[in-house]
C-alpha cells in the first residue's frame, strides 16, 4: 500500500506528512518532523521514553500508529516551554536533580504534566503509580518524586 496523508497539529502547529501505513507516531516525529526530543528505547510500549501526550492523554508514541494522530493534537517535549521558558516541571527536575542521563525526561515530564493536569495535589503514592509506565535506569526515582512534588506547589501557587 502506499504512503497516505496525515494531518495533525503537533506543540500548536498543524502539518500534514505523507507516512507509511505501518509508520509509528515516533518514527514521524523523529524522522519526518525532526522532532528529536521524544526518545526510542524498547520499542515495545515497556519503557515510556517516547511517551507524548495525544489529545490530553499519555501514549508510548512508539506503539501508537501515526494515523491514529489523524484530525487529532500531539504534544511533545518540544511544546511544554513557554516561548522558550522552561516549564514549572522542567525547573523542579532540574532544581532536584532528577536528571541524569536524560534519557526517560522527556518521557517523564509529558507524563508529569498529565499526572498534574488532572490531579494538582497528588500524594507520593499517586506519583507513583502515575510514572509507573515510565522507567528510569539511573535516579532511583526519589528524586523524580521530589521533582514532581515541588512541580505541583510551585503550579498550585
Ligand atoms: S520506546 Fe516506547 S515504550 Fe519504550
Ligand atoms: S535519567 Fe537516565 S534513564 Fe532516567
Amino acid at each position: 500500500m502506499g504512503k497516505q496523508f496525515l494531518t495533525m497539529t503537533v506543540n500548536g502547529e498543524t502539518v500534514e506528512v505523507a507516512v507509511e501505513p505501518s509508520a509509528m507516531l515516533i518514527d514521524v516525529l523523529r524522522d519526518q518532523l525532526d522532532m528529536i526530543g521524544t526518545k526510542e528505547a524498547c520499542r515495545e510500549g515497556e519503557c515510556g521514553a517516547c511517551t507524548v501526550i495525544l489529545e490530553g492523554m499519555t501514549v508510548n508514541s512508539c506503539i501508537t500508529p501515526a494515523m491514529k494522530a489523524q484530525g487529532r493534537s500531539v504534544l511533545t517535549i518540544e511544546g511544554v516551554d513557554d516561548q522558550g521558558k522552561l516549564h514549572p516541571i522542567q525547573e523542579a527536575f532540574i532544581e532536584k536533580g532528577a536528571i541524569q542521563c536524560g534519557y526517560c525526561t522527556p518521557g517523564m515530564v509529558l507524563s508529569v504534566k498529565v499526572l498534574l493536569d488532572e490531579n494538582p495535589n497528588p500524594l507520593e503514592e499517586e506519583v507513583k503509580m502515575g510514572l509507573s509506565g515510565n522507567l528510569c535506569r539511573c535516579t532511583g526515582y526519589i528524586k523524580i518524586i521530589d521533582a514532581v512534588m515541588v512541580a505541583a506547589r510551585q503550579m498550585g501557587q
